[in-house]
């Protein structure tokens, strides 16, 4: 089985295709980082036009490196939601061209759905297991059971840890996006030097909350000497910064880590996805926690964490086994949570 998958929820525009014997024949990503970069964050109107433009192309370099022809395709699968709208409006409409012109099946995905189910086409993992989700407009504890089939344990009652990180940088002028000008900046400070919040730390449950986080962070900016802060200023803040993060990441996870088994005493997987589990801090951080909880820890190649087309193409094929295919009417959903049933996050009427 072949399918094209194709991505363009958020500031990328990917298409990759992907066999069900887990084999990547071509991924290919374009990030539209230079276009948003003079905003200082992803601007939507931008974003949708860069789609518009980039996705045949990058399409047909995909079936290119690929070496195959649409007529060999099972499938096209496409970000149906949740993103930003007119991104996801051109993805599907490109995939639904498609799937009509060769006859072939159109899949919907839910883009939480293809980080959820990444590491099956990495790993060949067996349900259930425990995934982090942290990215920059998500962070999230959920427990996959199955295709379709997952439990939201936490969620982040304001912020997205990613946007944390986005907005330390900015605050710092590190430039976007954050997560890793923060990481770099932080390898040579001291995190010892100021003492931020661990928002949430300690309390039950599993769900998150990082706006005080980023108050505390401005705040400590605000009280350095007048001027541009020093290097070793913005490396001591990042890495203080980067500590509260892993150290309230862990604590959560923890909790997520006895719920989980709760439900499924011989479960064993922790997996992390989205781009902020490119941190390095935070990897080490999440390993620690799983060993101590005899939790076999996995966390895809980067390439395969932060958005991309190969995860969608995979999502597709978990689907297409199951005879779970889309009609052409369906519509794109700017939300579109994965646990429609979870309860709200402590403290809610706020994004989840
Ligand atoms: O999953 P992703 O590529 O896009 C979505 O948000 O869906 O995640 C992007 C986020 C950004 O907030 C970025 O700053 C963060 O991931 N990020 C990192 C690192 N690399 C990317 N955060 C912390 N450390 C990193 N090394
Ligand atoms: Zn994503």
């Amino acid at each position: 089985m072949k399918i094209l998958g194709i991505e363009t929820s958020c500031d990328e525009t990917a298409a990759a295709l992907v066999t069900d014997n887990r084999e990547i024949l071509a991924n290919v990503v374009h990030s539209q980082l230079e276009e948003h970069a003079p905003y200082g964050g992803i601007v939507p109107e931008i974003a949708a036009r860069a789609h518009i433009e980039a996705l045949d192309g990058i399409i047909a370099e995909t079936m290119r490196r690929a070496g195959i022809g649409f007529d060999e395709l099972d499938g096209v699968a496409a970000t149906g939601g949740p993103g930003l709208i007119g991104g996801v409006i051109v993805g599907v409409m490109t995939a639904k061209g498609i799937a009509a012109a060769r006859d072939i099946a159109f899949l919907a995905i839910n883009h939480l759905e293809g980080h959820a189910l990444t590491v099956r086409l990495t790993d060949a993992l067996a349900f259930p297991y425990l995934l982090l989700l942290v990215s920059g407009g998500h962070t999230q504890l959920l427990i996959v059971e199955g295709v379709g089939a997952y439990r939201r344990i936490g969620t982040t009652i304001d912020d997205a840890v990613g946007e944390a990180f986005d907005k330390t940088a900015k605050m710092l002028g590190l430039g976007y996006p954050g997560g890793p000008a923060v990481e770099l900046t932080g390898k040579t400070g001291d995190a010892r030097r100021f003492a931020l919040p661990r928002p949430m730390k300690g309390r039950p449950g599993s769900d998150f909350s990082f706006s005080g986080l980023k108050t505390a962070v401005r705040r400590t900016i605000e009280n350095l000497p007048p001027g541009p802060a020093s290097y070793q200023d913005a490396a001591d803040i990042c890495a203080s910064f980067q500590e509260a993060v892993s150290e309230v990441i862990a604590d959560r996870t923890k909790n997520a880590i006895a719920n989980f088994r709760h439900s499924y005493p011989n479960g064993s997987g922790l997996v992390v996805a989205g781009g902020v589990a490119a941190n390095n801090l935070l990897r080490a951080t999440l390993e620690q926690v799983a060993a101590q909880e005899n939790m076999l820890f996995i966390a895809p190649p980067q390439a395969l964490c932060t958005d991309n087309g190969a995860m969608i193409a995979w999502a597709g094929i978990e689907r297409l086994r199951l005879g779970l295919v889309d009609t052409l009417d369906f519509a794109p959903r700017p939300r579109w949570p994965l646990d429609p049933d979870a309860p709200k996050a402590a403290f809610a009427g706020v994004k989840a």
